[in-house]
């Protein structure tokens, strides 16, 4: 085997459908950054902005989970200089239970919106949904409230929030800017982005340029006043990237604003960093609508240890931080920097053996999703209409 085809073969697929890894270690995020040629996010971008909004900087940036970006510098500059900009994210809906890694962007993405204290438009793509799976638009649609019930839990601002399904609102400046994008890319440039090939359906196709449309201002009038130049920033997991690629190519070509993006890591499979924790692998997800006994079992059961196969061994060699999927999620989810550290020291030098560390991991998961539960549970369908209602948005635009 040629050098080409051997590095081609270990190549790790990501994608917005797959995420497979063949090392225990996960997605090489480093090559995954080269291959398409985003930037990373290094300690001074970090100290910029904590400088440039005056706040602790989160953990999930501290911690290298968002761990790429596009133009996120543009965005400093224009909170810098007071001029306007907007934050855009999406959910595929579906499943009615999202899962912990799903969560993962809503939090950030909260998290700057109140550190920036400007709009956010959530985009629920049913219309997507009910291309790819089997579903009916009824059933897509009805997930994208249930799904809209948890992101609007996550605490964001009613002010300051538009979140639409696909198949309400692509109308009106929205479906004018979809023609316009549909116009200037063509089946090739598709196929070279996402893979698709002829016998993909004509729906299939048509997607991207929906989840494309909502980078423009002058698609949401209502929030906008018709302006088309306030670029956004798109908080996702980095498998989102390639419709962003092809939004940016489309972009200058219509007058518009690139968007931004600032992209994180996935949160592996509790059986391992191969693959992703994701909806369509049930038994690999923690959902946000697991008792508190099913989030204990799962985890005894399923979360994949990096320590020794005997307690002795363990004890001798320490557990193996980088592969171990309890570890892993503390990283995630555990926001108290020095206990963290405690426990990774601890776990590394075969002082804490598996069985404690997954119980730490237990009482962080089971609290966090136990207060998830309670916000939701006071989100009804007139909420989720307050939030999908068209209307001006409380936002600087000066
Ligand atoms: P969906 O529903 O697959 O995923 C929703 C968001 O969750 C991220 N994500 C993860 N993050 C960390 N760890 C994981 N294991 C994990 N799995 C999924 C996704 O990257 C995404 O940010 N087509 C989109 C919906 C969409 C969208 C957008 C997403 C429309 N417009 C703009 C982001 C930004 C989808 O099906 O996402």
């Amino acid at each position: 085997m040629g050098v080409d085809e051997e590095s081609l073969e270990e190549e790790d697929v990501v994608d917005p459908w797959t995420v497979e890894s063949k090392s225990a270690a996960g997605v090489d995020y480093d090559k995954l950054i080269q291959r398409f040629g985003s930037t990373k996010i290094d300690d001074q971008l970090i100290a910029r902005m904590q400088r440039a909004t005056g706040r602790p900087v989160h953990h999930l940036l501290t911690r290298g989970v968002f761990f790429s970006h596009r133009d996120f510098e543009m965005i400093l500059d224009r909170h810098e200089s007071k001029r306007p900009f907007f934050l855009y994210t999406g959910r595929g809906p579906s499943s009615e239970a999202m899962h912990l890694g799903h969560l993962i962007p809503f939090i950030f993405t909260k998290w700057l919106q109140d550190t920036f204290d400007v709009p956010l438009v959530v985009q629920m793509t049913d219309d997507e949904k009910f291309l790819w799976k089997d579903l009916t638009l009824e059933e897509t649609h009805r997930l994208a409230i249930e799904n809209a019930k948890d992101i609007i839990a996550v605490g964001f601002d009613v002010n300051k929030t538009f979140i639409f399904a696909d198949t309400d609102f692509v109308k009106d400046e929205f479906y004018r800017n979809v023609c316009r994008i549909w116009k200037c890319v063509t089946v090739n440039q598709e196929n070279h982005i996402f893979g698709m090939t002829s016998a993909d359906s004509v729906g299939k196709i048509a997607f991207p340029a929906i989840q494309a449309a909502p980078s423009f201002s002058s698609s949401f009038p209502q929030i906008f006043d018709g302006r088309a130049d306030v670029p956004c920033l798109i908080p996702c997991a980095i498998d989102q990237d390639p419709y962003f690629r092809m939004t940016r190519d489309a972009a200058p070509r219509l007058g518009f604003a690139k968007p931004a993006l600032i992209h994180s890591t996935f949160i592996p499979a509790l059986q391992g960093a191969q693959t992703k924790m994701s909806g369509s692998q049930p038994e690999s997800s923690i959902y946000l609508t697991d008792s508190a006994d099913q989030i204990r079992d799962k985890i005894i059961k399923y979360a994949y240890s990096g320590g020794g196969a005997t307690v002795e061994e363990h004890r001798k060699h320490g557990g193996n931080c980088k592969t171990d999927i309890s570890f892993q999620y503390l990283s995630f989810f555990l926001e108290d920097d020095k206990k963290l550290e405690e426990t990774r020291k601890a776990y590394a030098s075969g002082e804490m053996l598996t069985g404690e560390l997954k119980q730490q991991l237990i009482d962080v998961i089971q609290r966090i999703v136990a207060e998830h539960q309670q916000r939701r549970r006071v989100v009804t369908d007139e909420v989720v209409m307050q939030y999908m209602k068209p209307r001006p948005l409380n936002a600087r635009m000066q």
